[in-house]
């Protein structure tokens, strides 16, 4: 979340980054393997929510390569 800001890029948040919101949910099209693993907050929210395995919480995962993704508010 915070380098998609950084580069002028919105993310809907109301949390501030807590993992409560999930309004910074993004699809990862490609690059997944290139995402920090999974914070327990992050996983109790994808059991709650069902959420596939391509969809990540932008202010919980970490950048450590390439990736592709989208919003459905973009
Ligand atoms: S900003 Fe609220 S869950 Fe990510």
């Amino acid at each position: 979340m915070d380098i998609l800001m950084e580069s002028g890029i919105p993310v809907a948040s109301s949390c501030g980054g807590q993992a409560v919101c999930t309004k910074c949910l993004v699809k990862v099209i490609e690059g997944k393997e290139n995402l920090s693993p999974e914070t327990p907050d992050e996983a109790d929210m994808r059991d709650i929510h069902e959420w596939s395995r391509d969809e990540r919480l932008s202010c919980q995962c970490t950048v450590q390569g390439d990736i592709k993704i989208d919003a459905s508010y973009w």
